[in-house]
């Protein structure tokens, strides 16, 4: 291609830039200030310059030439410290089934019409068992309940039990040890003890195993661990509990973990808090989305049901049409925030259910206004306050730091108008309290000004671009913004690198106007692909039982989040095409600028880079995002096809010519003298 030099293949290209630019064909499609004087005239040189090169080649399927001019002495805004961060909830198995390590599925017997999911009977050889809920009898108040075995028939070499074949499979690892537990009583003392093994699927080989001796006839938790020897990885796999006597066996709460980040107890998949810690996340805002909300009023999120021992947890159904165990409750949460040093943005539920249920405004709302109360007394109180001494009790005496919290979710969709005096009760209950909290409203209210107001946008890439400058002309005087939710909804399960790029443009106007916009998370998080997991199409991070992949959507947050800045220097752009975008901050403490560039367009674009008054390193740092079209994805079977390159950006000067290739995110990172 006349004009430019591949340094490096695709995927890593590197681009010397030598004239010609392409010619200027597409500025008067361009909205945005009249150029001036000395950009036409650069725009004109290097407009002629190109002709002069190509001759009368035929150029219109090219972009016209931009000029970003990069005023790095000129600091127009501060960048939000906390403007990348994560939302979730429970929805495409994001906690039970993903993040959450727990390897059984229904660990709590939970049952419906169909029986009790995801168990099954076992009867080897001429064993004979029934297997089935007792209701009449359970380890706790909260799981009155339990799966009772009646074993009429086995023996050794013939045992009979349950098996339990987890999220979609169960991951085993060579050498690992899994610790597991349950609670359990028999129908006689001593009758003989359970055996508990990992079995291949497909082999029926025993992978691992332990025995359980001395089940009594009370409830009581039992303790096992499971160790693999040189066994081949692989997610088929099952749990399997068995007995070789007969009687009757009653299961409650049982759990199976591989090794989880930071060793914790009831703690989270390795690789998916390395995906997410890659994301440079500065808050974590949960329980969700409609998670929070239920789909009547009884289904709301009752933390206080979320915490303590698992055998405490009565678990409550998720509008996203499964049941949550609760396994990953409140605390876990908070200890997710801390793994990650996230700061927590919570939300607490405001009296509002997805079926347009709501509770009145007044002393209906007192219990639920007194429940997040308690929930902030929870989160940051000291040992010496109720709450704050029941989280120690709970194993965390350390207090967490909390600024934000959010009232309700969505309430736009409370079409009784209630949401404004509910606001207004939660608001002035909390602030007598917590002072120094900012609040969340979901949608405007006029009866007391919120700190902050949440909005969402699922979108169309095409509805991105042309809504990048959404925030340029928000009043600075109002509440500040949190998009609490927003995804560029193309690709599934995944985003695709269309999304991407939609994606990548909307975050130029989230950093452009992040004086005003404080926070945003991209929605829904988590997905595991597995059939029959996921609810929602287009979420950031896939996974199985095994494994996990990023979307290039995933990627293009990872280098937005990792390359911000502190302030936004002024900066204008001039040319280019109509799918073009940029934003720029500095780190002021490094002298470092991070020029963001992206190119959703299927050619290629011309940029001038001209840094007035500055003297940058001869040599910068080039992150690149790119893909040969929009539908290209990243897949379980193919998960690193479009990933960041990063390369050595040479020739850095006051003026730096870059030609961003087509369908193309980039990070140009120039450090200032
Ligand atoms: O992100 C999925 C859902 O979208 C959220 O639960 C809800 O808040 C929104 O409508």
């Amino acid at each position: 291609m006349e004009g430019r030099k591949p340094r490096q293949s695709r995927g890593g290209v590197w681009y010397t830039f030598t004239r010609p630019f392409y010619p200027l064909i597409a500025e008067a499609s361009r909205k945005g200030p009249p150029m001036n004087l000395k950009t036409s005239a650069v725009l004109m040189a290097l407009t002629l310059c190109s002709l002069a090169a190509v001759g009368a080649r035929a150029q219109s399927a090219q972009l016209g030439p931009a000029v970003v001019t990069i005023h790095a002495d000129q600091p127009v805004a501060k960048v939000s410290p906390t403007l990348y961060g994560l939302m979730t909830e429970e929805i495409n198995h994001s906690y039970e089934g993903g993040l959450y390590a727990e390897m059984v599925q229904n660990s709590t017997f939970h049952s419906d019409w169909s029986g009790v999911p995801d168990w099954i009977l076992v009867e080897k050889g001429n064993s004979q068992a029934k297997v089935g809920v007792d209701k009449s009898t359970g380890p706790s108040q909260a799981l009155p309940y339990s799966l009772r075995l009646d074993v009429s028939q086995a023996s050794k070499g013939n045992p009979a039990g349950v098996l339990n074949d987890g999220f979609w499979g169960m991951a085993l690892q060579a050498d690992t040890t899994y610790r597991g537990s349950f609670y359990a009583k028999e129908d006689a003392a001593d009758a003989g003890p359970v055996e508990v093994s990992l079995v291949g699927n497909q082999s029926g080989k025993v992978l691992a195993s332990a025995q359980v001796s001395g089940v009594g006839t009370d409830w009581k938790q039992y303790k096992f661990t499971l160790k693999t020897g040189a066994i081949q990885p692989s997610m088929q796999n099952h749990l399997a509990f068995t007995v070789a006597h007969t009687g009757t066996l009653w299961l409650q709460v049982v759990t199976l973990f591989p090794p989880t980040y930071h060793n914790r107890p009831n703690g989270t998949r390795i690789d998916l808090m390395e995906k997410l810690a890659a994301m440079h996340p500065a808050f974590l805002r949960f329980p969700g989305g409609n998670f929070l909300e239920g789909d009547h009023i009884a289904d709301w999120y009752d933390w206080k049901k979320t915490i303590g021992p698992l055998v405490d947890r009565p678990g409550h159904p998720s509008p996203w049409r499964y049941w949550s165990t609760d396994g990953f409750g409140l605390l876990e949460f908070l200890e997710w925030c801390e793994d990650l040093h996230m700061q927590p943005v919570l939300a607490v539920y405001a009296g509002y259910s997805l079926m347009h249920e709501h509770v009145n405004p007044g002393p209906d709302l007192e219990p639920y206004v007194q429940s997040a109360l308690d929930e902030i007394e929870y989160v940051t109180g000291g040992t010496d306050t109720k709450w704050g001494a029941q989280r120690a009790a709970d194993g965390h005496p350390q207090p967490f730091h909390l600024t934000y919290v959010e009232i309700g979710n969505e309430d736009w969709f409370d079409t009784s108008g209630s949401y404004d005096a509910r606001y207004e009760q939660f608001c002035k209950a909390i602030k007598a309290k917590y002072p120094d909290l900012q609040l969340i409203a979901t949608t405007p209210v006029s009866s007391v000004r919120p700190d902050v107001i949440d909005e969402h946008f699922y979108v169309r890439a095409t509805q991105f671009f042309h809504d990048a400058h959404h925030y340029d002309a928000t009043n600075r005087s109002g509440p500040k913004i949190f998009v609490g939710e927003w995804a560029t909804r193309e690709g599934t399960p995944t985003p695709n690198f269309g999304a991407a790029l939609g994606d990548a443009a909307w975050m130029t106007g989230l950093e452009r106007n992040s004086d005003i916009v404080v926070m945003a998370s991209y929605a829904p998080l988590l997905v595991n692909v597995s059939p029959g997991a996921m609810q929602w199409d287009t979420d950031l991070i896939g996974y199985d039982a095994m494994r996990s992949y990023g979307s290039p959507s995933y990627y293009a947050q990872v280098m937005f989040a990792g390359n911000l800045g502190n302030e936004r220097p002024a900066a204008e752009v001039q040319g280019g095409g109509p799918r073009f975008f940029y934003s720029v901050t500095e780190d002021t403490a490094r002298k470092r600028l991070y020029l963001k560039l992206v190119n959703g367009d299927s050619t290629p674009q011309a940029v001038e880079i001209d840094l007035p008054g500055a003297t940058p390193a001869s040599t910068g740092k080039l992150t690149l995002l790119s893909a040969p079209g929009t539908q290209a994805a990243n897949t379980m079977d193919n998960p690193t096809a479009i990933v960041p390159v990063e390369s050595k950006l040479r020739n850095v000067g006051s003026t730096l010519h870059y030609n961003a290739p087509p369908y193309s995110i980039q990070v140009l990172q120039i450090d200032l003298r």
